[in-house]
């Protein structure tokens, strides 16, 4: 019989946050995923899905949390309304992130996805990460009930096959919608080795989907 490994794997692992005050709740142990479920005005968010349709995103820097810099992030993105909406609540969620973490120095990466290098169920080795998929389909995750943690990584087997073995029932697996706020805690936050939140970015590639992500990381 599968058991989980470690004794802070709790069942009730996952936390909603009604704002973005609550995201210090990923510092209590055994939490490993905050969601603020946002919604935006579906007038806004059109603005960013037509972004996202007609233009090719990869912009990374590490921005001070305390004053974050978005417009040189952002320096290579068309002008318009769409990246004013972005850089605001790019601008926001970095504050917050650094706030959370209790560090200065975020790294944040906004790109297009168009393919599926992340489609395996995993767990990330860093600490604190928090993703918004502002158009397309959002990041997938399971949770700790419903995750095989011993069949994590591929283990010679093609990905979809090591998929269904990592969650065995696809009705187990949640979808974020674009603009909701995941706030996820991988292996290397202090005390959580063992559960770090299983998670996967959505099968896209060779369907014509495209995804536009913000990814904010710790700077080690
Ligand atoms: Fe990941």
């Amino acid at each position: 019989m599968a058991t989980e490994p470690a004794s802070n794997v709790l069942s009730i692992h996952f936390r909603y946050a009604r704002s973005a005050a609550e995201f210090s709740a990923i510092r209590n142990p055994g939490i490993n995923l905050v969601i603020w479920r946002r919604n935006q005005d579906p007038a806004l968010a059109s603005v960013v899905d037509g972004f996202n349709a007609a233009e090719d995103c990869d912009v990374e820097a590490v921005l001070d949390a305390q004053e974050p810099d978005v417009w040189m992030f952002l320096d290579g993105c068309p002008a318009g309304a769409a990246r004013d909406m972005l850089a605001a609540d790019i601008d926001f969620l970095v504050r917050r992130f650094g706030v959370v973490m209790g560090r200065r120095a975020v790294r944040a990466h906004l790109e297009t996805v168009a393919t599926d290098a992340c489609r395996l169920f995993h767990v990330d080795a860093a600490g604190l990460r928090m993703l918004v998929t502002y158009s397309g389909f959002g990041t997938q995750w399971a949770g700790n009930g419903d995750v095989r943690r011993d069949q994590l990584t591929a283990q010679g087997r093609a990905f979809d096959a090591a998929n269904r073995a990592i969650v065995p029932r696809q009705s187990d697996i949640r979808t974020a919608r674009p603009w909701w706020v995941l706030l996820q805690k991988g292996e290397s936050y202090p005390g959580n080795a063992g559960n770090g939140i299983v998670h996967r970015s959505p099968p896209v590639e060779g369907t014509g989907a495209r995804r536009l992500r913000l990814c904010l990381d710790e700077v080690s």
